[in-house]
Parts: C-alpha cells; structure tokens; sequence
C-alpha cells in the first residue's frame, strides 16, 4: 500500500529539471545538499539513525533550502564584507570538529578514528590518533584583511554558493524534519510525503527523540559556521517553531465583542501563528544566507531577504490551508496529491483562513470554532459553510497579495538567474496543487 501510493504521487517539486524553468540551476546544489546531509544525521544506533533519515528520503519540495541558495546567489558580491566572506570559505573545512572529535562525537561506530569506546579509559593525555589541529577560522578570524587584488563583485561571484550558505540549507531543511516528526505526533498524522508517518513507523516516543536528536546535529552544524548573528537567528527559530503550535492551541473565545471583534482577534492570531510555524524559518533563514554572504547592518540586503521569507512564508500557508479544504478525499484519509491526509484542519480542530472568511459571512461558524468543531456534525457542517462561502477564494487572494509583497521587495535586486528563480518562486507557490 505504502509502496504504491509513492509510485502514485508526483515529485513533490517546485522546480523541474527543463531549461525553461528559472529554478532548473539549482538541481545540482539540491542532490548535493541530500546526499551531504544523509551522513550528518548517522548515529551509533541503527533506529536512530534510520529513523531520522526517514522523511529526507522521501519526495520534498525544499522550498526552505531553495529560498537559501537563491537569496545567496542573488546577493553574493554585493555586500561589503564579501571578499572577506570568500576568502575566510578558502581554508574552511565545515565538518572538522571545533572540539576534539572524540569527545563530539561520544561514541558513534561510523565514525572511526573520532569516537571512543566505553572499554577504554579517558585519558587526559591527547592521543596523536585523535588530534585535531583546528583550522585557523575556528578560533580567529584570518589576520589579514584583503588586499585590493582580493575579489570583488562580478557575476561570477553573484551565482556562488559558500559552503556555509549551502550548509545553512541543509540546517534548515533539518529543522523542518525535526518539527514534521514533532508536528506528526501532535496531529496524529498517519502519513507524510505520501508513506506512512514517523509516528507511524516508528511510534511517538521515538519520533519525538529523532526530532530533538535532529536539532542536536543542526546545533552542532550550526555553530561550526562560526556567525553568532546566524546562530541567534537560527536558534530563535526553533523557539517560534514551538511558540506558533502552541498559538494554534489557543482557543477562540472573546465572548464580550461581536462577531466582527472576535474575527479580526482570531485573525491576528491566525497570521500571527502562521508566522512562527511557518514564515519565521524561511525569513530568518533567507536573512542568514545573506549575513553569510557578508552583507552588514545599514545594508538593505538582509532586510530585503527577511521581508521576502516573512510574505512568502505566510502566502506559502495559506495556501496549505486552502489545499486543506480543496482535497478530494474523504476526511481524514490518504490524499493522494498532498501525500498527507486531507480535510485534517477542521479534525484537528483548527480555524485557518477559509473557515474565518466564513465566519464573516455566516456567524453561526463562531460557535463551530468555539468549541472547535467537537459537537456531532460539526466537522461537516463547517466544510458545508465554507464552500458556502467566499472563504476559498478570499483567503486565495490574501496568499497572492502576501506573494506579491514578496515579489516586490525583490525589486532593488539586481538582476541576476537567482533573483529570476526567486521571482518564480513566489508565482509557484501561489498556484501549487500539493
Ligand atoms: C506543520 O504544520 C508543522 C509545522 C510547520 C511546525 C510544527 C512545529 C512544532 C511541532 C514545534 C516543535 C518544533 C521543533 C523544531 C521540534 P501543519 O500540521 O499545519 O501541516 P501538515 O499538514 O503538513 O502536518
Ligand atoms: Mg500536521
């Protein structure tokens, strides 16, 4: 059954390999940014290991990693620390521990010659077989400030990648997985990417663990990139990862204003959550890639990277919210576009944007949401009201409006192919089926 439903699904892709498509020069970087990741995630415990691999080997969009490398290539160059940037990448090697191997790692059978075993006994003494001459970057930045033949702006340079900004597509594509394999338990999700889910598979208590083990490693390959300004956006991403599932939790209930009071409220909060479990990865993240890039505060293009994530991001969910109520199968069960289970919003009690444009058309959807659709019938009878209403199409044109807002903040760019693939990207999202 698994099997023949991942036969059935399209590649769940934003991009295509054809020359015509404007993200088509990013399929090299995305197989390498897979097939590096794969080792980052090994532990000495067979499940553990299997298990957090799981969804990276299943069908992805990458929309996350590819707003990374897009906004790197789009802004390599323009920044006034970027000779700098290139030429600290020169002598920098991403996956040398800052400390001693064998203490990173504790113990992990793949990694031979960088793991000790239990049987022996720790000595203070450093062993030649486990020295790790630090490379210059981990401790101070290089002395030298480039001269004038260091490299400046040229195309060349606006569609390179550093090996930082690619291992920072890598991080967050990490913490994505780590919150699908916690968001999984939390819906009871039966199945993701068109197979059966973590929690499925492998039960709730270790998706639970893999996810929080996830986030170790993207720690731990966080901090190597060596910017604390990277590592604070990062990690409070984590944090707003958390802050927007519990949001969604919160239930509607301003009894004391009328029911246009209570439906701008739950809008607020409605965008407010979609904010920090959505838009916050892909802003904070386009923002990253450009401060690894070596552009500086008093620039424009960090903001103009956390502008175009923030309104990308929330136009990306709004339409997950719209395809929620679009799918054709029953309920609760298999969808097989989205590879997940459609109509699960109103199962799992939730009032996305369909469903508050038609409570404005008919204010019986108040009390639904207020007990959050839990009476018999209510499931259905609120599906009935929004296909009633104007909630589809209202909530449609707010994700394009968000979408546009991305597109135009892209606007001081210069041109290059990435700004182009960003641009299409916020036309694919807008009109995406899965
Ligand atoms: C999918 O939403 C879930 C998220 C975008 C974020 C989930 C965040 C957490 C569970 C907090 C814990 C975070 C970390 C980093 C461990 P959805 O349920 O609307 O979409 P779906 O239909 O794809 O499941
Ligand atoms: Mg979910």
């Amino acid at each position: 059954m698994h099997k023949r439903i991942i036969r059935l699904l399209p590649r769940h892709r934003l991009y295509s390999s054809s020359s015509n498509d404007p993200l088509a020069h990013l399929t090299p970087h995305l197989k390498t940014l897979r097939t590096t990741l794969l080792p980052l995630l090994t532990s000495g415990n067979p499940t553990l290991s299997e298990l957090t691999k799981y969804y990276f080997l299943h069908p992805s969009k990458h929309i996350r990693p590819v707003i990374v490398l897009l906004f790197s290539q789009a802004t390599n160059g323009l920044g006034r620390s970027w000779p700098r940037k290139l030429l600290e990448s020169k002598d920098l090697d991403l996956d040398r521990p800052l400390t001693r191997p064998d203490v990173l790692n504790d113990w992990n059978p793949a990694m031979q010659g960088s793991t000790r075993e239990f049987e022996d006994v720790f000595l203070v003494k450093p062993s030649t077989a486990h020295t790790y001459p630090p490379s210059p970057r981990s401790h101070s930045p290089p002395s030298s400030t480039p001269s004038p033949s260091s490299p400046t702006l040229s195309d060349h340079h606006h569609e390179h990648l550093l090996p930082t900004q690619l291992r920072l597509a890598q991080i967050v594509e990490m913490l994505h997985t780590a919150s699908l394999l916690h968001d999984d338990v939390i819906d009871a999700s039966p199945l993701r990417r068109g197979a059966p889910s973590a929690p499925s598979k492998f039960g709730s208590k270790l998706s639970v663990l893999g996810g929080n083990f996830i986030l170790g490693r993207a720690s731990t390959a966080l901090a190597r990139l060596g910017d604390a300004e990277v590592t604070q956006l990062i990690a409070s991403v984590i944090s707003n990862l958390v802050e927007g599932e519990i949001l969604q939790m919160r239930d509607v209930k301003d009894k004391d204003v009328g029911v246009e009071g209570k439906t701008k409220n739950a809008w607020t909060v409605y965008l407010q959550k979609t904010y920090l479990k959505t838009a916050s990865l892909m802003a904070k993240g386009a923002r990253s890639a450009v401060v690894l890039g070596g552009c500086e505060e008093g620039e424009v293009w960090k903001d103009i990277a956390y502008a175009y994530g923030r309104n990308l991001g929330i136009a990306f969910q709004l339409i997950d919210d719209i395809l929620d109520y679009e799918s054709t199968s029953t309920p609760g069960s298999a969808d097989l576009t989205l590879g997940k289970p459609g109509g699960a919003d109103l199962q799992l009690g939730l009032a996305t944007g369909p469903a508050l444009y038609a409570w404005e058309e008919f204010p019986e959807m108040g009390e639904l949401i207020g007990r959050k659709f839990e009476g018999p019938g209510d499931v259905e009878m609120a599906r009935s009201l929004v296909h009633r209403s104007s909630g589809v199409h209202r909530t449609k044109l707010l994700a394009k409006e968000f979408a546009e807002k991305a597109k135009e903040v892209l606007d001081e760019l210069p041109e290059s192919v990435a700004k182009n693939g960003l641009v299409a990207l916020t036309e694919k999202v807008v009109g995406r089926r899965s």
